[in-house]
């Protein structure tokens, strides 16, 4: 099968990103809800804006710009995919996935994800890590479909997204340096409203261990291009109707910030020794 050319806006983009900056990175870092400053970890950093990057979608979160930072981290070339885009924004979910596409078009050929996710599974305290083993498209919205002219199958295998080697290896990682980890299964959500209790009920039964609005999008466009994907959620609430208390995005946004230390020193071991 000839590859098909890369779209337009994935080609213009490339140019002007290789104007500036020639590192091709071996993993791409999705950084979720709290989790940006994980960008600042990068060595010999460049900051590239995405704001005039062709097709690059702009978030619609005030003080979310989106940037690309390309750097070292723990002596490999990354990329860290800074102000996520979600499709509870009112963006196709074919736009939010448009940085997998950059960033595979760069070179990546890994994609370590990360997001911040409501515990379905009552062991699942807020402030756990936990390793995304397989997900539940809830939205039903998928970033395939149309036309199929980025060059991978038209109906892409997802019996195992999450590559169970590297997870293999990542939780081998977390053991070795004294943090707990657990494993479970991420349902995307559409959003923006938090879920109901009859709804998180719903999803228990299902299987879902953890609940959030990102990522599964991003998982199977990147499996779509053969990236490898490890996934990793931080339990930041319990889901609704596990708690007396209503949910709000500051509970959300106060237990990322409190696990940070812990996912950062993971995440640069995951990236060092995996
Ligand atoms: N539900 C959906 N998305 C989330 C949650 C939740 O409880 N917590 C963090 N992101």
């Amino acid at each position: 099968m000839t590859p098909e050319p890369l779209a337009a806006d994935v080609q213009e983009a490339v140019a002007l990103i290789r104007a500036q900056e020639t590192r091709v990175p071996d993993v791409a870092l999705v950084l979720g809800s709290g989790l940006g400053s994980l960008a600042d970890l990068a060595e010999a950093p460049a900051v590239l804006a995405t704001r005039d990057l062709p097709g690059y979608p702009r978030s619609t979160v005030a003080g979310h710009e989106g940037r690309l930072v390309f750097g070292r981290l723990e002596g490999r070339d990354v990329v860290f995919i800074q102000g996520r885009v979600h499709c509870y924004e009112g963006l196709p979910v074919r736009t939010v996935t448009f940085p997998i596409r950059l960033v595979h078009a760069l070179g990546a050929r890994r994609l370590l994800v990360t997001n911040a996710a409501g515990g379905i599974n009552p062991a699942f305290a807020p402030g756990t890590l936990m390793f995304i083993t397989d997900h539940i498209n809830a939205s039903f919205a998928n970033p395939l479909a149309g036309p199929n002219t980025d060059g991978g199958p038209r109906f892409p295998d997802m019996s195992a997204p999450y590559e169970p080697g590297w997870l293999d290896q990542a939780e081998a990682v977390a053991l070795r340096h004294g943090i707990a980890t657990r494993r479970g299964v991420y349902l995307w959500t559409l959003g923006p409203s938090y879920e109901t209790k009859a709804e998180i009920k719903f999803f228990a039964r299902l299987g879902a261990d953890a609940v959030g609005m990102s990522t599964v999008p991003e998982v199977i466009q990147a499996r779509y291009l053969g990236m490898d994907v490890l996934g990793l959620s931080t339990i930041t609430n319990p889901a609704a109707g596990l708690n007396a208390e209503p949910l709000t995005h500051e509970d959300v946004l106060v237990v990322g910030r409190r696990v940070r230390d812990q996912l950062q020193r993971l995440v640069k071991a995951i990236i060092r020794e995996t």
